[in-house]
């Protein structure tokens, strides 16, 4: 696409977000590609490199291997700890100035886009900083503090200090109902938006690739930004081709004060 072509789409959807009263976003793993957090079908490299990701975020797997799974998620733990929010989080962010609890509804699992101040972040597929019981002993879900809590790492995952039996990551895995709340926050957001921005989702799982729809079957201008083709693309009233770390800034600043 020409920078004169991509121009005059920013221009476009700048145009049609500023006439917006009720715009939401939802995220996925691409926008935090620049953060240098991997995408999930990524972050298995290196010593996890022989494993499919697919069968280590279950709860199958867990309970047939309760230090491989935790031992994996501390690893990307470790990933998300460092990164830092980039200059797309950041102008998200910055959006609130003009859309007061403007709603991010993000597949991730980072808490990237509240370091960057984004103030009303809707977590479908939970937070991977966050642990909590895995029978949710006292009431779903039961989050529980491992800093507080002492055991030998060589074991795998600490136990739950109410109930002595795992603790696990609070986050969705596959075969897993996302939180109820959450779901339902997400989709009273989609149906009342009349822009939903879309960035660095793929589109592939649901019910988060449900949302674009659901907003644009209520009226919503639908503005995709991704360096690739997706599958909510075909749906998209706009497509904002490149990475969100450069076009978000641009839509930004194009909005003006
Ligand atoms: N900026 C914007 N989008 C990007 C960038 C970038 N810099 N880099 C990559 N992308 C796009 C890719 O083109 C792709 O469409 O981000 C998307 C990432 O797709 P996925 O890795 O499938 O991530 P996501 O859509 O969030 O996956 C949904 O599936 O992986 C599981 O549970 C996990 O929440 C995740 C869910």
């Amino acid at each position: 696409m020409s920078d004169t072509a991509q121009h005059d789409l920013i221009q476009r959807a700048a145009e049609r977000l500023r006439n917006s009263q009720r715009p939401a976003v939802l995220t996925g793993a691409g926008v935090s590609k620049e953060s240098g957090v991997p995408t999930f079908r990524d972050a298995v490299e290196g010593l996890w490199a022989k494993y499919d990701p697919m069968e280590l975020a279950t709860p199958g797997a867990f309970r047939k291997n309760p230090k491989l799974v935790w031992d994996w998620y501390e690893y990307r733990r470790g990933l998300v700890r460092t990164a830092q929010p980039n200059p797309g989080h950041d102008a998200l962010a910055a959006l609130e100035s003009r859309f007061p609890g403007l709603p991010v509804i993000t597949q991730n699992v980072d808490d990237l886009h509240e370091q960057a101040g984004s103030t009303n972040v809707i977590h479908l597929h939970g937070n991977i900083a966050e642990s909590k019981c895995f029978f949710d002993c006292q009431g779903s879900p039961t989050l529980i503090d491992v800093s507080q809590l002492e055991w030998d790492k060589e074991n795998g995952p600490p136990a739950c200090p109410h109930c002595g039996r795992w603790v696990r990551p609070n986050v969705v895995w596959y075969g897993e109902m996302l939180p109820g709340d959450q779901l339902q926050t997400a989709m009273l957001a989609s149906q009342r938006a009349d822009v939903m921005l879309v960035i660095g989702t793929s589109g592939l799982v649901s019910p988060a690739a449900s949302l674009p729809g659901v907003a644009r079957h209520a009226g919503a201008t639908l503005i995709e930004i991704n360096p690739d083709y997706s599958a909510i693309t075909r749906i998209a009233d706009i497509k904002l081709d490149g990475p969100s770390g450069e076009i978000m800034p641009r839509l930004l600043a194009a909005l003006g004060d």
